[in-house]
């Protein structure tokens, strides 16, 4: 059952040069995609930099005008909770409010997208300030609920983003994300910035929390293999088009585009035998 409908999306960010800022052309930045989250799915969304990832998220979340006012948006996106179905784009900001809080954004960088000025328990408090009428003491008490949750602990509320290690700061973003009790996460290659030993434990929160919470998350990763075990879908992006969707392990085992068997081919190989064929074929070639 569908949570999340988007329908023939496309993004085109217009470029401006010369001296009077003419509109000289467009970055096609998604192009004409449509796909379904599933209700307590995982989606993997795969593709290199630059094929649309980010804006295929931040459409979902409604935050490119934000940054490129003039970016044109087409197709529809639509959120279905109990059975109704809303079509978000149509709605004002306003009137989109109730809904925006089911879904929340954990970003790429834990260092950046935590405000360095201020503490752990006013960044985790922020949305629930802004989006419940919970009162102080109610909010602190999520607030440690919260940060139990993701394996931090209360006491450490009153400190800084910078006093934290970035796994730790990831781990506060994921629980700023989760405050509003949102039912759709889009994760936008959030443990890209991680050094490899600390990725596998944020992934095995994530996938924790999934459970507990019954989340429908979007996963962007640049490569197949960060997503293979935490998505039951992937999607491959390749140039601003969805090339090719499917189950984790049809995606895996039969490849059906050749930019995502290209994918598969860049994953690292672990067997000791595949290592020593290209050692072999390295030194041949040499
Ligand atoms: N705010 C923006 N203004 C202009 N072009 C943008 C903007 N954001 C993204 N783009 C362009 O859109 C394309 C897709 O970018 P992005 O969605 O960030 O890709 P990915 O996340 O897969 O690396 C790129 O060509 C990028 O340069
Ligand atoms: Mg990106």
């Amino acid at each position: 059952m569908p949570i999340l409908k988007v329908r023939d999306l496309s993004v085109d960010f217009p470029i401006f040069g010369g001296i009077l800022q003419k509109h000289i052309d467009s970055v096609h930045a998604v192009k004409n995609l449509s796909l379904d989250l599933l209700k307590g799915e995982t989606l993997g969304i795969v593709g290199e930099s630059g094929s649309g990832k980010s804006t295929l998220g931040n459409a979902i979340l409604n935050v490119l005008r934000l940054t490129a006012p003039d970016v044109k948006i087409s197709g529809n996106i639509s959120l279905v909770l109990d059975g109704n179905e809303t079509e978000l784009s149509r709605l004002s900001r306003k009137q989109s409010k109730p809904y925006r809080q089911h879904i929340q954004m954990i970003f790429q960088d834990p260092y950046s997208s935590l405000n360095p000025r201020m503490l752990v328990k006013d960044i985790i408090k922020e949305p629930l300030d802004i989006n419940t009428d919970l009162t102080n003491a109610e909010k602190n008490e999520k607030v440690d609920w919260l940060l139990n949750k993701v394996g931090l602990n209360t006491e450490q509320s009153t400190r800084y983003p910078h006093e934290f290690s970035g796994g730790q700061r990831q781990r506060i973003g994921i629980a700023r994300s989760l405050a509003t009790e949102p039912n759709i996460i889009v994760a936008d290659e959030p443990v890209s910035a991680l050094d490899v030993s600390i990725q596998a434990q944020i992934i095995n929160l994530m996938m924790d929390l999934q459970e507990e919470f019954d989340l429908s998350i979007i996963f962007i990763a640049h490569d197949l293999s960060v997503v293979k075990h935490i998505s039951d879908r992937i999607g491959v992006m390749y140039n601003g088009e969805l090339v090719e969707i499917n189950d984790t392990d049809a995606i895996f085992e039969s490849p059906k585009h050749d930019y995502t068997k290209e994918l598969l081919r860049a994953i690292p190989q672990p067997d000791p035998a595949g290592r020593e064929e290209r050692k072999k074929s390295r030194l041949g070639t040499s």
